[in-house]
Formats: C-alpha cells, structure tokens, sequence
C-alpha cells in the first residue's frame, strides 16, 4: 500500500531529467511567450548582493507563512574573521496574526491591514524617521529622506524591475481577489498612501528564498543558492545572464541573476504525474489550491503532516492500523501537524516512543506497539521521499552551476526542526551531485533580514545611479 513512495533509482533519474529539463524550458521563455515549463524561473532584479558596506536603518515586512512580521533593522558592518559582514545592531520586530477573512477576502483589504500594522508598529516603537511629520518642517518642507523599507512577498511574482513584483498565483494558505496579475508594490505603496501619516519608501521587494540567498551570502560568501524549507518550499540559485531570455536588463553589465525557481509548481503541467500516490491526489484534493503547487505538496510544513494523517486513514479504515478504530480528531483534516512528523522521527532516532505515544493519546486513538512501529515507519517514509525530492532538486543546480564550492542557504521551520532532515539532504546530495563540494548552512531569518539588506543595496544603487 505505501511502495508509491518509495522512490526507486529509475524514478529518481527520471525526476532529475524533468527538472533539468524545466529548468532549460523555463529559462528559454522570452518575457510575454506563454509558459511552456511548469518552473517560472522569475528574474528577481537583485543587481548584486551585500558587499558589507550596507548601514543604517531599515523596514522590513514579511508576508508569506502564517504570520505577518514587521520589523525595523539598524545594519552596520562590521569586521567578521578578516571579511566585512553587515551586522544588525538593533532589531525591534511584531507579529501580526492575519486572520481567515483577510486571507481569503479582498485583496485591498488585506493591503489596507498591512499599512495599518506597519503604522501600528513605527508609532509602538517610536521609529520617528517613518512618520511624515517626522520628517517635514512647520512648512511642509522636506529635512529627512523617508525610511527605506523592503517587502518580503513569498508568492509567485513576476518581476520587471527591483520594486515591481507582479503576483502570479497565490500559494499555501492565502487566497485573495483582485491581485492576481496586479503590482503587489504598487498595492502597497497605495495603502500606506490611504492610511496616510508615513514616509517610507518601498525600495525592494523579494521573495523568502532571495532573502535566505543574500542573508546566507552576508555569512558566507560562497553562497549561491537560497532554500525554503517551511510552510512552503521553494529555492532560488545564481545563474548566467546570458541564459535567461526573459531577462530585461542590462545583459553585459550584470553577468549573474538570481532566479526565483518556484520549484513548488514543478509537475503542475503533469509531468511528473507517474510519482504521484492515491495519498497524495487526496491531499491536493482537499487543499485550498487544489491542482496547484503540488510538488510543494509532496515536502513543505503545511502538507507533510497532511499525508501522514492521509495514509493513517487509509490503514485503519482497511484494518490494519488502531484496530481499524479511527478517532474522530484523526479523520479530521489537518489534524496531524508536520511538528508531530519532527517529535516522531526524533523518537524514531533514539529508538524510543515517547513523543509518538504522546501525540497518538493525544488524538484519542487506542494503540498497540505494532501500531507505534507502523506510525513510526510512515513518518520515515514520507520524511525520507520529501528529503530525497529536495535534494533532487539541489544536486541538479549544484551540477549545473559548476562551482568550486557552493554554500546552500537554507531556512524555514521544516529545516529547522526535523531532526533527520539535514542529515538525508547531506547524504542524497552527495549522491545525486558526486565530486560537488557543498554545505547546507541555516540562514536563520533570512525574510526578514535579507529584505533589509535587499533594501540597503536598491538604496545604494539608486544613489550611483544619480551621482
Ligand atoms: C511558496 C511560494 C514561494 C515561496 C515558498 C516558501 O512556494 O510560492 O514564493 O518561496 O512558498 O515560502
């Protein structure tokens, strides 16, 4: 019942071909042609990355998991090891809950809550430089320039320029009208422009993976790709100019662009359909974007837990699990969150049961030991085929950019809390790309931090471009 899942060597080359081969196609497209690759490989304008001479203070916004974040970051380089990394002196950060209605309803709406939360925060941490009155005299004139700000925005985006970010779907679990196909910087800069009293200015916007790139680049300089591991899974790499069609920049001047892959969509065209299980159909089935993102569906946060409450469905509804006896929280969607997958595969680990009986009373099933082992033994799979896709995915890029030595960025909750993960990722990545030297380096807060440097360098090329 559960051989789908394993991932057999055949299936495995096979999947390596498909994405070598989207990522060719998706590259080919010229701005405007139709998509012909199930991967939108989006040019992110990001002109070059931190150099560690980015200073001063800085808004970032950060939209795309659960939560909304403001934050407010003071960078100041400083020497690190013989090397300049910019360093964040002073952080203030709030979170915002975003509730179901703003999720899910009018896009303005949802927009016109950003502009209250950031006003909500400059005034709660007296971030004067951000307010308009702040910044003009008794006359209205200007003696302050408005506060930089850079918006994490971890949607698919089509990008023309480094502040303008075109949102081409919505994924994970936001589903609003009037956006699609509209300029979400644009939204933004009309709803702080509504709320009135702010001086700010939003000078980039990015993706999270772009962020986990440039913050993982100010760590370590042999950073060239970036890697979400969270509520939803994505990466983007440094590629050639001269590769991209779609690329409307200055071709000879910048020789290397970072690509937003959008590998979360990858298969959406069907393509890989011959890996997909009856579990899996299910999980999309009952998702809020159905038929959509469903590579994501197979490894990030918001789904893993999903399948593995999938499949212990099926096996006690055939019998073979709880004495086929079903609770009422186990049958409901949801219920089995991707924290439960981490608490089990570390018991898995130590060989203990612990966690895993906990989280079994605690959904109000009756066990047996077997039923433990069995659990334990869905958790690994699933653990296992989404650690294996992952690094499918990395090893092709490590092959295909051919450095010397290449630091993966990686960060998201995923990442971060699955005990097994890092260890698998290491391994079938050394498998799939051999000879390749890399590392997988955690670039804790990348969204947050990365949109202020992202930010900082937009500022700074603004400046040269002017002078
Ligand atoms: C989804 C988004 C993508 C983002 C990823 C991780 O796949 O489409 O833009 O990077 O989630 O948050």
């Amino acid at each position: 019942m559960l051989s789908g899942l394993h991932l057999t060597t055949d299936i495995v080359r096979r999947i390596e071909r498909i994405f070598e081969s989207e990522i060719e196609k998706g590259l080919a497209r010229g701005s405007g042609d139709p998509h012909v690759s199930s991967l939108q490989m989006e040019n992110t304008y990001i002109p070059e990355l931190p150099n560690g001479t980015e200073q001063g203070q800085y808004l970032a916004l950060d939209l795309g998991g659960t939560n909304f974040r403001v934050l407010l970051l003071e960078l100041e380089h400083a020497p690190d090891g013989g090397r300049l990394q910019d360093i964040v002196v002073r952080e203030e950060v709030k979170h915002y809950h975003i509730p179901d209605e703003m999720r899910l309803g009018c896009g303005r709406e949802l927009f016109d809550y950003l502009a209250y939360c950031l006003h909500d925060f400059v005034t709660d941490k007296k971030v004067e430089g951000a307010l308009t009155e702040f910044n003009h005299n008794h006359d209205g004139d200007r003696h302050q320039s408005p506060l930089p700000l850079g918006f994490t925005f971890s949607f698919p985006m089509e990008h023309h320029s480094l502040d303008v970010g075109i949102l081409v779907s919505w994924t994970k679990s936001f589903k609003c009208s009037n956006t699609v196909g509209h300029d979400v910087v644009k939204m933004l800069r009309e709803a702080i422009e509504r709320h009135g009293d702010m001086d700010v200015e939003v000078e980039a916007i990015l993706n999270d993976t772009t962020g986990t790139l440039v913050q993982g680049a100010n760590l370590d300089p042999r950073t060239a790709i970036g890697c979400i591991l969270g509520t939803g899974s994505n990466a983007c790499y440094i590629e050639k100019a001269s590769k991209v069609k779609h690329w409307e920049g200055d071709r000879h001047g910048e020789k290397e662009v970072i690509i937003d892959i959008e590998w979360g969509a990858f298969g959406d065209n069907g393509v890989i359909d011959f890996m997909k299980t009856e579990f899996d159909r299910e999980v999309d089935n009952k998702s809020l974007l159905v038929n959509s993102f469903t590579f994501e569906k197979y490894i990030s946060g918001k789904y893993l837990g999903e399948i593995n409450r999938t499949i212990l469905e099926k096996l006690c509804r055939e019998g073979l699990l709880f004495g086929g006896k079903a609770s009422e929280k186990l049958l409901k969607h949801d219920s089995f969150s991707a924290h439960f997958v981490s608490l089990i595969e570390g018991d898995t680990i130590q060989g203990i049961t612990t966690e895993t009986e906990k989280i079994l009373k605690d959904l109000g099933l009756k066990y047996t030991s077997d039923d433990i082992k069995i659990v334990q033994h869905v958790c690994e799979l699933t653990s296992n085929r989404a650690a294996l896709l992952v690094s499918i995915c990395l090893a092709t890029l490590l092959r295909r950019m051919n450095r010397p030595d290449t630091t993966i960025a990686v960060d998201g909750s995923l990442y971060k809390f699955h005990p097994r993960l890092k260890t698998l990722m290491n391994k079938y990545i050394h498998l799939l790309a051999p000879g390749k030297k890399f590392r997988l380096m955690l670039a804790e807060d990348g969204s947050g931090k990365g949109a202020a440097l992202a930010a900082a360098i937009a500022k700074r090329l603004r400046r040269r471009l002017m002078n």
